[in-house]
């Protein structure tokens, strides 16, 4: 067995630590991780924003959304932590003063041994990342390779570019600056318990990987879909929308990990250079294999909600897409003439994000003279959400007289495991101190899957929809999205 590695001391310094996704996952993630032990005590916190606060408010601040996180903090833990946490304020968006930074992760290196390994994490607007990336070179804070033995490592957050040029722009400075190495581009849908074990399925089991193939899949589906609307975040939803929001990252990552090869060596290389193979087998899309989507006015769970060009921050006219379904094609030996369907959308009737596997239909229909009303194929359901399971369906005789063929579902709900919980954010912190690369995307998957979507993007920038909106708040989504696949002779499953 190989073992794996320990997690290092090291100075945490994010980027943007007063912002949503600090507050939310970040502190709360690595409060958790330290006060389980699971990171060495040679660490500290240096949170980085504009805002003016000494440490004792940025105390403060960190308790109040670990409390907001949790319910509370463990008294004894959270001595322990806030003692490590530090602030400086700076500026990073051009000609700003950058503040104290270097000064103060020089103090916090030796007030706590933390080796003078760094991690920079940047939780900024995606407007940010050259900037901050160029100044901390210039400040020799960052270099590729190794700094007087320590380590540096950058977290860089999605999006990561707004298409193919402005990604490998990105990109080659990031080699430049920082090394492919030290680099850490997040994508927290590879943190999820049930992604990582869509491998484990897959590779650590002898029955689904003989069927896994054109021969015996029929089709594969992915859904994304949400509830929620764009919350207070209505200027960066109108740069992107759903398709650079969650489409191009998120779903290209969980169909890239259904469609691979076996690697030959489980390892970061191994592993991302088989997704690789998938997405440059994907053909980009044509405008007549997606449809796009935004919502009105509608009720989710009882309650009138705003439509999405009545939400804070956008246009009356907005032509922004918040909800895309498209037929994607793999164009490689096994996945030849096999349709993968994606869906991602917002404010729809329900939170879901799962794959599905429909296989085809047995060779001969034997049954003739039953009721097979009840009868589906077999599918296998991989749900990601918050009740994670596993669902594989397949076909039985209803007992009685009646001649009668119902599908019925064998399932694995991940609770069976415990209630233990670690959220995404925590795996992949763990592994960024461990200096495991596996789960975070490297430069040529993120350049591929613009590769795939930039066409339609441009596509669609170029002829804006004439319907928009087009599905109300808490419903299915665009018709125009079930339609779409009952002319294929499918239809969405719903898991
Ligand atoms: N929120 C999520 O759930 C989520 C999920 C996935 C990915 N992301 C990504 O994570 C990043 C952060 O998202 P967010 O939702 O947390 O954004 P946010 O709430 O708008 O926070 C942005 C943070 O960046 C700081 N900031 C902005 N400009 C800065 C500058 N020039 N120099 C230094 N600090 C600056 C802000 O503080 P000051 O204004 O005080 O400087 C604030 O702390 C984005 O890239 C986003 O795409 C977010």
């Amino acid at each position: 067995m190989t073992a794996i590695p320990n997690p290092e001391p090291a100075t945490f310094i994010i980027f943007g630590v007063t912002g949503d996704l600090s507050q939310r996952l970040l502190l709360p993630a690595l409060y958790r991780l330290f006060s389980e032990r699971a990171i060495p005590e040679g660490f500290a916190v240096v949170g980085v924003a504009r805002k003016m606060l000494r440490n004792e408010g940025f105390r403060t601040f960190v308790r109040d959304a670990i409390t907001r996180a949790y319910g509370g903090v463990d008294a004894d833990a959270w001595q322990r932590f806030a003692s490590r946490l530090y602030y400086a304020p700076g500026d990073f968006s051009g000609q700003g003063d950058h503040g104290p930074i270097a000064l103060v992760v020089q103090q916090v290196e030796q007030q706590h041994r933390t080796g003078g390994n760094r991690v920079f994490y940047l939780a900024t607007p995606p407007s940010t990342f050259e900037g901050i990336l160029t100044t901390l070179h210039k400040m020799e804070l960052v270099r590729p390779g190794r700094r007087n033995g320590a380590w540096n490592r950058v977290i860089i957050e999605k999006p990561f570019g707004q298409n193919e040029a402005s990604s490998r722009q990105l990109n080659v400075l990031v080699d430049r600056v920082i090394g492919e190495e030290n680099i850490f581009r997040i994508d927290h849908y590879l943190g999820k318990e049930t992604v990582q074990n869509m491998l484990v399925l897959r590779f650590a089991n002898t029955v689904f990987e003989p069927i896994w193939d054109r021969r015996y899949v029929d089709h594969v589906q992915i859904t994304f879909v949400e509830e929620e609307g764009i919350g207070g975040r209505g200027r960066f939803y109108e740069e992107v929308g759903v398709v650079r929001d969650v489409v191009q990252n998120h779903m290209f990552q969980l169909l890239a990990i259904t469609a691979m090869e076996p690697p030959a060596v489980f390892d970061a290389e191994g592993f991302r250079n088989e997704k690789a193979k998938v997405l440059r087998a994907i053909q980009p899309i044509r405008p007549e294999d997606a449809v796009r989507g935004q919502y009105g006015p509608g009720v989710i769970r009882g309650k009138p909600v705003p439509g999405y060009r009545q939400e804070e921050g956008i246009s009356a006219t907005s032509m922004t897409p918040t909800y895309a379904a498209m037929r994607l094609a793999i164009d490689n030996w096994r996945w030849a003439g096999v349709p993968f369907y994606l869906r991602a959308g917002k404010r729809l009737h329900k939170k879901d994000t799962e794959i599905v596997v429909v296989f085809r239909q047995p060779p001969l229909r034997l049954f003739k003279d039953f009721d097979t009303s009840g009868m589906d194929p077999n599918i296998l359901v991989l749900n990601t959400t918050e009740e994670e399971k596993i669902l594989l369906s397949f076909a039985a005789r209803v007992p009685g007289h009646q001649q009668q063929i119902r599908s019925v579902a064998l399932d694995f709900d991940y609770a069976r495991f415990g209630p233990a919980e670690h959220p995404p954010y925590e795996h992949l912190l763990l592994d960024v101190l461990r200096g495991m690369r596996r789960f975070f995307p490297r430069r040529d998957e993120v350049e591929l899957q613009w590769t795939i979507v930039d066409p339609l993007l441009e596509h669609w920038d170029a002829s804006p929809p004439a319907d928009f909106p087009n599905y109300p708040a808490g419903s299915q989504g665009p018709a125009a999205a079930e339609e779409f696949l009952i002319r294929d002779g499918r239809q969405w499953k719903t898991g």
